[in-house]
């Protein structure tokens, strides 16, 4: 990190910098070395300003939502790291339609449905991460995804510091992917709900997390499913008749409940993740046939 970017932020950024700051405090693996910076721009304007210069000092940016589907590695990132909670942090509402920031907890949001007397976001009740990232990610479960939802993305362009908006048919939903380029900046984007009763919506958001926690471990630190369904059938399933469940490196354990998901059981390094992650591969693959690709981003330098 060069003085003149440690400067430059000084001058033009409003919101907190920590600089060396560990990312396994900002993981839900617990996991990850040291950014060079971690940014929390103070609003959309300081947020241009900060893109800007890193931009000019050529800082790689890295926008971290809740960090609940990411493995950063040991040795950390070399760059920018940037959290959104409090640049885009607003919900606002329009009848049916909601308008809700990138950096919004999950959690929130579907509260905030629920005492509005909105329903269409139960599905995701229980999902850890931010709207940003669930949207970069099309997060989902089995009762629906962010994309049923999703009637606009805003963002900014990393590489000419543009606002852009984008139709939700231009996002390029798929299952857990879209097309969005990583220079583009998830800002804020705009949900169709309906109305429904504070009632109704919460017992389904009780009934569907009621139904996640019986059978995933969302007490344990991991990062939820770590590798995408294959067509047709489900990785957890092929992981558990691979006979994986308890396989483990150093502090990271296949859970033994729901065999998709990697526990931290304590002390676990990114390493250690990325081995056991290779062990299931071959074992499951040996086994069944099946190549697993991963649903987790893993990011930084190990
Ligand atoms: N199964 C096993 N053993 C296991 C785990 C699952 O046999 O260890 C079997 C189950 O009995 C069931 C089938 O596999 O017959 C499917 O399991 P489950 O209902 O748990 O769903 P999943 O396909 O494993 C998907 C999403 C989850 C989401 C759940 C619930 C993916 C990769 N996973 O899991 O998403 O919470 O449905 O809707 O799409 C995530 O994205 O991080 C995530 C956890």
């Amino acid at each position: 990190m060069t003085s003149p970017f440690k400067q430059g932020l000084d001058k033009v950024c409003k919101g907190r910098v920590r600089f060396n700051e560990p990312l396994s405090r900002h993981t839900s693996f617990g996991i990850g070395g040291p950014c060079d910076a971690f940014i929390y721009p103070a609003d959309l304007e300081d947020l241009q300003k900060v893109l800007a210069l890193c931009k000019e000092q050529e800082v790689p940016v890295f926008v971290i939502g809740n960090g609940t589907n990411l493995l950063v590695g040991d040795g950390g990132i070399r760059g920018a790291v940037l959290k959104l909670s409090q640049a885009c942090f607003q919900i606002e509402s329009s009848g049916e339609l909601v308008s809700v920031g990138a950096g919004v907890g999950l959690a929130r949001f579907l509260w905030w449905c629920a005492r509005q007397g909105l329903g269409g976001m139960e599905f995701a009740s229980g999902i850890p991460g931010s709207v940003g990232g669930a949207i970069r990610g099309n997060a989902g479960t089995l009762k629906g995804e962010i994309s049923d939802r999703v009637m606009q993305v805003e963002g900014i362009d990393l590489e000419s510091g543009e606002s852009l908006c984008l139709n939700g048919d231009k996002v390029g939903f798929a299952y857990r992917k879209t097309d969005l380029p990583s220079s583009f900046i998830i800002t804020k984007a705009t949900f169709q709900l309906y109305r429904d009763s504070l009632e109704n919506v919460k017992l389904r958001m009780d009934e569907y997390f009621l139904i996640r926690k019986r059978s995933q471990p969302l007490d344990e630190r991991s990062a939820g499913c770590i590798f995408r369904n294959p067509e047709g059938s489900s990785a957890g399933q092929l992981i558990d008749e691979a006979g994986c469940k308890g396989m483990s490196r150093g502090g990271a354990v296949v859970s033994s409940l729901h065999a998709n998901f990697i526990i931290n059981r304590g002390g676990a390094t990114a390493s250690d993740v990325l081995m056991l992650i290779k062990d299931v591969k071959k074992r499951v693959r040996d086994r069944t046939g099946v190549n697993l690709e991963l649903e987790i981003e893993v990011i930084g330098e190990f």
